[in-house]
């Protein structure tokens, strides 16, 4: 039965990742997938994350299993983390959710949960859109539209024609937005249009599907989830899906949140007893080491203050690093204005060059970038900035 299948192109993002590996240039850099790397270009292991891994493995007394909502804990401290302790929505006793194997799979879940509910509901995701969502989300079962979300030309949010867009959604679809940190655009929307979009929200009966990957590495913790929080607080639902892997650094771990904010509390119960099945008609149960790896750092004064610390660490070299972009991509004559890199948050921008000035870095300078030349800014360093900004500058 085999035989009927034709091999598919490689990811773009996993793809350019084994390129990169496979170049012998000393001087490559892998500007590809979205990875915190330090100034030696190296993904260390969080000294938080190395510390609680120390204590579980003394702890640790079994490996029985867990169960489909994962560690306990794991729920309860990572709700508070993107919702804020404290929040209605938590005190109102309608939120609930289990840990996931990573953000995909957070998002896999949440997507045939609201499958489950709505049968072919369409989604709405941002133009553009982190590649993945599509197959994450349209495998799941949903119907799959875009919203007007950036502009190239100006390297700005389309806020304006979003709204229009999203004036038009009817009741019972989906909007995908991006919690913080846009992937790949790194523009985010401001707290007045996240309140502009909760009141659209309301009005007009959809829900908001909110994927949160990157809390902490815009402007900090509890700015990030503004839009999150806001929405959870006003909206009768919300569904939200949350990645541990960067600010955590837990990539390959696997951890991610599944949460969702219902109407009320008998409601929630009810949601809940679903998205379990869905758990268990999935992968059963996720894998335990990550989330307690978390929910350890959550639940502990001082490697959560330790852990606090090197997030903000990664969130200030990332900010420094798109000030000396823009500033070394001026010093080499790059032909433009970049200083919308600077305005942008997270690990992402796009540098705005064709597919073909992404081609010719990657052949003549081993710079590897995605096609649509969105550059994960933590590939840079200060060692590698100025062959970085001189090739930028040369094909342009
Ligand atoms: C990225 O966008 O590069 C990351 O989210 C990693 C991935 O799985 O694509």
């Amino acid at each position: 039965m085999f035989e009927q299948f034709s091999a598919l192109p490689a990811d773009p993002i996993l793809g350019l990742l084994a390129e990169f590996r496979a170049d012998d240039n000393p001087n490559k850099i892998d500007l590809g997938v979205g990875v915190y790397k330090d100034e030696a270009g190296h993904t260390a292991i969080l000294q938080a994350v190395k510390e609680a891994e120390t204590r579980l493995l003394r702890t640790e007394e079994s490996k029985v299993y867990v169960g489909p909502a994962g560690t306990p804990g794991f729920f309860s401290t990572m709700s508070e983390l993107v919702l804020g302790a404290g929040h209605p929505a938590l005190t109102d006793n309608r939120v609930r959710g289990a840990q996931t194997p990573g953000g995909c799979g957070a998002l896999r879940v949440l997507a045939e949960f609201a499958n489950r509910a709505k049968q072919g509901a369409t989604i709405w995701v941002s133009d553009p859109t982190w590649a993945n969502h599509v197959p994450l989300l349209g495998y799941a079962g949903l119907n799959i539209e875009t919203y007007p979300y950036y502009d190239r030309a100006t390297s700005s949010l389309r806020f304006d024609e979003m709204y229009e867009a999203l004036k038009k959604v009817p009741a019972g679809d989906l909007v995908l937005l991006h919690g913080c940190c846009h992937n790949p655009c790194g523009a985010d929307l401001t707290r007045e249009q996240w309140d502009l979009v909760t009141e659209l929200a309301l009005e007009r009966g959809f829900t908001p599907f909110i994927d949160m990957a990157y809390q902490g590495f815009g402007e900090g913790l509890a700015e990030d989830a503004y839009g999150a929080r806001v929405m959870a607080s006003k909206l009768p639902e919300v569904i939200i899906a949350a990645s541990c892997s960067k600010n955590f650094g837990l990539y390959r771990e696997r951890v991610g949140l599944a949460m969702v904010v219902y109407a009320n509390s008998a409601q929630a119960d009810v949601g809940q007893s679903q998205l379990l099945s869905v758990i268990r008609g999935n992968y059963s149960m996720p894998p335990n080491h990550g989330g307690a790896i978390v929910e350890t750092i959550l639940t502990d004064a001082g490697l959560r203050a330790n852990w606090e610390s090197e997030l903000s660490d990664m969130r200030e070299r990332i900010n420094s690093l798109r000030t000396g972009l823009v500033e070394n991509l001026v010093s080499n004559g790059a032909d433009g204005d970049f200083s919308f890199i600077q305005r942008q948050r997270g690990m992402f921008s796009f540098l705005g060059i064709s597919p073909e000035q992404v081609a010719r870095l990657k052949k003549e300078y081993s710079i590897y970038i995605v096609d649509s030349s969105r550059i994960n800014v933590a590939g840079v360093s200060q060692a590698n900035m100025q062959y970085l900004t001189s090739a930028i500058a040369s094909v342009i």
